[in-house]
């Protein structure tokens, strides 16, 4: 194990800051909250805490929107509040990974403040400005992720300037000679202070079409989404970023073990292109991991994810590490897309696949989505297309972390109004209420996340898929030299099956089970799987 990296043999977890823990009685969770929170966290043996933003930022689009790259909002906090934390998460063998997003910052930067009042001043062309097209609307047809044109019209220099999320939202020039190293001494503040890496908001998107052409017509979109009515053939996965991310990668590499972890959603044989190139020492001079979210977006069955991941694997260059994520705080949580029972099943797969694994808050124990009610929709996609908010809104799935069955589930004082309302089912799905029920969701993550620290097959090792002669049930290896291996079998239906793996192994021992219950040796010539059943075997006869 000791030529893996943290970030190879270790699990992140994605702790979103507004809604972990509020310490101060703002309805808000901060630093010192998640710092409170430590305990808890390295009980569920994780090795990294990836933190959205927590950097100052008029909070449209909730911290993605960064007025001071160098600083903490007074919101979550003060930099005294995030030395502490930084320390505390060190001396508990802890990796710290923060949130950067290069590609645009808020319009309350000074450097966007500057460029905006007037169209001489030295920062104009930092960010995107075009005169109005002929008919005096947007410069071109592209498109805003939330809703309507990429281009907001400033009337104090007459012009537009690109937007692809929020108005608030300005993009860099990554064109410009000067926006990138400025950008690098940002990452090198962060990484002089000990910060063990960054994700790195929407990689792919950081360099546009210079010419600022039209995007094409989608012919498959499905008339949902508007965004989804173009091919973004301009504006997104241009050649010229992968320049941009070597740069980045440098100064990753000024310092020692540090890593960086790209926001890319882009199909397998574009994806594996922000590895980079591999360099004599069998490093690679891009992203150290780029997002592989394969499986927050597709179909769940055991065919299907299978496929995936083999084809996932076949497509990795050689020396590349792979990566899976069930959710983050974008997308819908995975116990509200495929179930509670499926949510365990998956937890089992991501934990015991070849690759590392990042779980989202809450996911360890099946927090769902909460629907939100109208007076606090908040999320700036679902403000901006109601009538697709059930869709693209992200608030049901960023609300506070349940902690325990009091009011307010133990996020923020009981008189308080948190920022988003709660579950309601949080009474009974909460950490204090798992902790006591050995067979419950947490207690079935801890197990698995326990095996695969002290196993280094399962951290490490080999992945091969294993035929079965079972409709929807996936079975894989995973195996390293002088270890032992596991066999894992996880089954995505409602039917039960039986199962010849004799191929294998005539007899094996259940390592961990979804239900938490299930023991002892099995017979894998005749091997019953229940419903929704997922297994790791070990030891094989
Ligand atoms: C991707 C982030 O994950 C999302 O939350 C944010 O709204 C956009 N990038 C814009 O920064």
């Amino acid at each position: 194990m000791e030529r893996f990296s943290w970030w190879q043999k270790g699990i992140i977890y994605q702790v979103y800051p507004r809604s972990y823990q509020d310490s101060n009685g703002d309805g808000i969770g901060d630093l010192a909250g998640i710092h409170q929170r430590l305990d808890y966290i390295q009980s569920l043996n994780v090795d990294a805490i990836w933190l959205s933003p927590i950097y100052p930022s008029p909070m449209h689009d909730f911290g993605y929107d960064v007025a001071d790259y160098c600083d903490i909002n007074p919101i979550f906090g003060s930099m005294d509040d995030f030395d502490a934390l930084q320390e505390d998460i060190h001396a508990r063998g802890l990796k710290l990974i923060l949130d950067l997003v290069p590609n645009h910052s808020s319009n309350e930067h000074p450097w966007f403040v500057e460029s905006r009042s007037s169209r001489d001043n030295p920062k104009r062309d930092w960010y995107i400005w075009r005169d109005p097209g002929l008919d005096g609307g947007p410069p071109n047809n592209w498109l805003s992720f939330f809703g309507g044109p990429a281009w907001t019209y400033d009337e104090h220099t007459g012009q537009y300037y690109l937007h692809q999320f929020v108005t608030q939202q300005p993009e860099l020039n990554y064109r410009h000679p000067d926006v990138l190293p400025a950008m690098l001494d940002n990452m090198r503040f962060w990484l002089g202070k000990g910060v063990d890496g960054f994700r790195v908001d929407v990689i792919w998107l950081m360099l546009k079409d210079e010419l600022l052409r039209n995007e094409p017509p989608n012919p498959g979109w499905g008339g949902v989404k508007p965004f989804e009515s173009l091919q973004h053939i301009h504006t997104q996965n241009l050649s010229g970023v992968h320049d941009l991310i070597k740069q980045m990668r440098a100064v990753l590499d000024e310092y020692n073990d540090r890593m960086m972890v790209g926001e890319i959603y882009l199909p397998n044989q574009d994806l594996v292109k922000y590895y980079g190139a591999r360099r004599a020492d069998g490093s690679f001079d891009e992203c150290h991991l780029p997002f592989n979210f394969q499986l927050l977006q597709m179909e769940w069955d055991a065919q299907t994810v299978q496929d995936a991941v083999d084809a996932y694997e076949a497509v990795l260059p050689e020396g590349a590490w792979p990566n899976w994520v069930l959710g983050n705080h974008d997308k819908h949580r995975v116990a509200t897309r495929i179930g509670q029972a499926q949510a365990r099943v998956a937890n089992m797969l991501i934990l015991t696949l070849r690759g590392t694994p990042t779980t989202y808050y809450g996911e360890e124990i099946g927090m769902e989505n909460v629907s939100i009610p109208l007076e606090f929709v908040q999320d700036p996609p679902a403000v901006n297309q109601p009538e697709i908010a059930h869709i693209v809104g992200r608030d049901p799935i960023r609300t506070p972390m349940q902690w325990n069955n009091s009011s307010n589930a133990g996020f923020t004082e009981e008189s308080i109004v948190p920022w988003l309302p709660l579950a309601a089912d949080y009474q009974d799905r909460n950490v204090e209420q798992q902790e006591k029920e050995p067979t419950s969701m947490l207690g079935l993550y801890r197990a698995l996340t326990g095996l695969r620290r002290s196993e280094p097959a399962l951290a490490v090792g080999d992945y091969v898929s294993v035929g079965t002669n079972a409709a929807n049930v996936f079975a894989y290896q995973r195996s390293a030299a002088g270890v032992d291996s596991f066999l894992i079998v996880l089954n995505f239906g409602e039917q039960s099956h039986t199962l010849d793996l004799s191929q294998i192994a005539s007899q094996a021992t259940i390592a961990v089970a979804t239900d938490m219950q299930r023991s002892g040796v099995v017979d894998l010539s005749n091997l019953v799987l229940g419903p929704n059943e997922g297994l790791v075997l070990i030891r094989y006869k």
